[in-house]
This record gives structure tokens, sequence and C-alpha cells, in this order.
């Protein structure tokens, strides 16, 4: 008699773009994170470049570890390589409102070496993907520096549009710099990525 032997294969939940794989953050990644995390060009581009402790960086990440989408409002997720496995930064959507079905979005990838290949590309299209399509999102929306031109470029490329400057609001190296606001539709997300998809298994 022939017997079927059935195997659960466990499947981790990760999305799948081109060339980026996003996953769940952990405390384990903390080491990756802590060699460009204190870089002044890289946190000149996210707000006053204050040096953070290990210990800092740690209580920061395991807050955002311990967060529930809907009870917190916020997701935050590993950028990888889909090839290798590197760790390439974070990406993640916050104060998400259930009545309004919006977010905000941020992203970092740290490593200068990691920047300007595709990946910010990429991993920004899968999350827009999770957000319109798993979160159920209307919209998204995001601030950056004025002058962060490559950051500007990347989010029109994806279907972001300029809504205005919060003008003189953030102060960096001693001089006043305006916030760009950009954001998106599900719609306009479409329209601009009309075949992209993300996968769920590699
Ligand atoms: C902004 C960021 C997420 C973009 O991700 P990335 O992987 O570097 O971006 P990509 O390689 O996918 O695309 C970069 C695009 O910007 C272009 N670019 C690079 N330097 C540029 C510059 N100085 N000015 C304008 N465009 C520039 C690239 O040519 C490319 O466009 P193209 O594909 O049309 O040629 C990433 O660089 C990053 O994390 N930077 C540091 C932190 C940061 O700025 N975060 C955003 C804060 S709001």
């Amino acid at each position: 008699m022939l017997m079927f032997i059935y195997q659960e294969v466990l499947q981790p939940i990760m999305y799948y773009g081109e060339f980026t794989c996003l996953r769940a953050v952990e405390s384990s990644d903390i080491d990756e994170v802590l060699k460009h995390w204190n870089d002044l060009n890289f946190r000149r581009l996210l707000g006053p470049p204050i040096p953070w402790s290990r210990r800092y960086l740690e209580t920061w990440l395991e807050k955002r570890i311990n967060t529930d989408p809907w009870k917190d409002k916020m997701i935050e997720l590993a950028i990888t390589n889909k090839a290798t496995g590197e760790f390439l930064g974070f990406i993640h959507l916050e104060d998400i409102k259930r009545p309004h079905s919006r977010a905000e979005f941020g992203i970092s990838i740290q490593n200068p070496e990691n920047q300007s290949k595709g990946y910010g590309t990429d991993a920004m299209r899968v999350i827009l993907w999770v957000a319109f399509n798993i979160l159920g999102l209307h919209s998204v929306y995001l601030d950056t520096m004025e002058d962060n031109e490559r950051a500007i470029h990347t989010y029109e490329k994806v279907g972001f549009k300029r809504v205005g400057i919060l003008r003189e609001t953030e102060f960096i190296d001693g001089a006043y710099k305006g916030l760009l606001v950009m954001d998106i539709l599900r719609d306009e997300f479409e329209k601009a990525n009309p075949t992209f998809k993300i996968r769920m298994t590699p």
C-alpha cells in the first residue's frame, strides 16, 4: 500500500520585488545597522546629526520590532538583497490611519556602497504594493529634505507627487531647510507601475 507523507513546509512571510526582499526586522540586524548608522553624510539626510549609542539604537530597534500594525499603527521591515540575503536598510509605513486609509512612508539604505544600485526604487515599489494591496490603504505620504535630490528623484520614479514645502522647518548644521511633502494615491501607483506585482516566494 502506498503511503503519502505530507510534509508541511514552513513558508515565512516575505515580500519579494525584482532585486529586494522585505522581511521582519530582527534584533540580530543591529551589528549590520551600527556599521553605518552614525555616518555623518547618511544621518544629515534624516535630521540633526546626533551620535546614537548601541544601546539607544537597540532600544529604537526593539520598539519597532514589537509593533503591531493596527494597534501601534506602524510596520517596519528590513530591506534585504534578494539574491544574497544581505541586510540593506529599513523601510516603514507609520501613522497608519484606518478611517482615512493612509500612512506615512520612510526608507533608509545605510551603506553608501548599496545606494544608487536600484534597491531603493524596488523596495519602495514593494512596500507601496503591500500598502495598497495587503493593508488596503488609499494614500501614502512622506517628507524629505528639500535638497535630498536622489531621494526626491527616486520617489518621483515610483509615482510620488510633490505636494508642497514646509519652509525652514529643519535645523541642520546651523541652517534651516525646508521639508518637501510628497504623496501617492493607489491608482497613481498602479498607473506609474502597471506591471509591478510582488511575490511571496523567492
Ligand atoms: C534615498 C534612497 C532610499 C534611494 O535608494 P537607492 O537605492 O539609493 O535609489 P535607486 O538606486 O533605486 O535610485 C536612485 C536614483 O537617483 C538617481 N540619483 C543618484 N544620485 C542623484 C543625485 N545626486 N541627484 C539626483 N538623482 C540622483 C540615480 O541615478 C537613480 O535614478 P535613475 O534610476 O533614474 O538613474 C537611498 O539612497 C538612501 O537611503 N539614502 C540615504 C538616506 C535617505 O536619503 N533616505 C531618505 C530620507 S527621506
